[in-house]
């Protein structure tokens, strides 16, 4: 995020209709630097120029929430070196970033279990969450060590204590109660999810939260996702007739 020229919406969209949230799957940044010989981590360095656009053109544009999938529960299984080599990107992009994030009036927030991350990393996002905790153009919340599953799971559990306690009737428990034990990111659920790289899979991201979620997949690899293909990505979006089960009241 630096010093910019304020973009303003291309004009066929129409402001009235652009998604709330958006989530996104960054994926291709291995392969990205394999077209080019270089290493994987170069993928992931130029992942966040791309992550960087796009928050910029969410608050250009008026979007007022993004949600990035950065590291999943699963991403642990990769090289070491790999997954060393992420958490010491979250860690300095946080600390370089952070006045940038100011600046914007960007609120960071994390979702996922975040114990296992290594303590300068823990202290870095809490810093991050705490100074940001009052900007208000954007909520932008990163899924580390984020699973859909694991998030289910830990919410039943929260529930089933609750109720072992005596502090809960299960018939209380509906949906609404359940979405209240979630990872709150600040945001109503996703409106649209973006996921590159011709991969057309939820990878375990925000399966609850995505019931009602369009989908756009993108051949592009994530490094080059820019503003032309976010523009693409919100043409299809409001091409899309949102129904909820419902049937569209308009006659035909
Ligand atoms: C998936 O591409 C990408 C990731 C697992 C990491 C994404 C992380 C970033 C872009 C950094 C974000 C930084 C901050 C500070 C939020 P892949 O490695 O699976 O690519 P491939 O499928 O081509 O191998």
């Amino acid at each position: 995020m630096t010093a910019k020229l304020l973009q303003t919406l291309p004009a066929d969209l129409d402001r009235h209709r652009l998604p709330k949230h958006v989530a996104v799957i960054m994926d291709g940044n291995g392969r990205w630097a394999k077209q080019r010989g270089l290493p994987r981590a170069l993928g992931h360095r130029q992942g966040v120029e791309a992550l960087k656009d796009l928050l910029r053109c969410c608050i250009d544009w008026g979007i007022q929430s993004l949600t990035a999938y950065a590291f999943s529960t699963e991403n642990w299984q990769r090289p070491s070196e790999e997954v060393n080599f992420l958490m010491f990107l979250f860690e300095h992009m946080l600390r370089l970033e952070l006045k940038n994030l100011q600046a914007d009036q960007i609120r960071i927030n994390f979702i996922g279990d975040l114990e296992p991350l290594p303590v300068s990393l823990k202290a870095e996002i809490q810093h991050a969450i705490d100074v940001t905790a009052n900007n208000q153009a954007v909520n932008f919340n990163v899924a580390v060590n984020y699973g859909g599953r694991g998030e289910i799971v830990r919410v039943c559990r929260q529930l089933a204590e609750m109720s072992q306690n005596g502090e809960l009737h299960p018939d209380a428990i509906d949906e609404a109660l359940f979405s209240q034990h979630l990872y709150q990111f600040g945001a109503s659920d996703p409106d649209l999810l973006i996921r590159t790289s011709g991969e057309m899979r939820l990878s375990n991201f925000l399966l609850w939260q995505m019931a009602y979620a369009e989908i756009y997949f993108s051949e592009i690899l994530w490094p080059d996702f820019d503003r032309h293909e976010f523009h693409l990505a919100l043409s299809a979006f409001q091409s899309r007739d949102r129904r909820y089960g419902k049937v569209n009241q308009t006659p035909s």
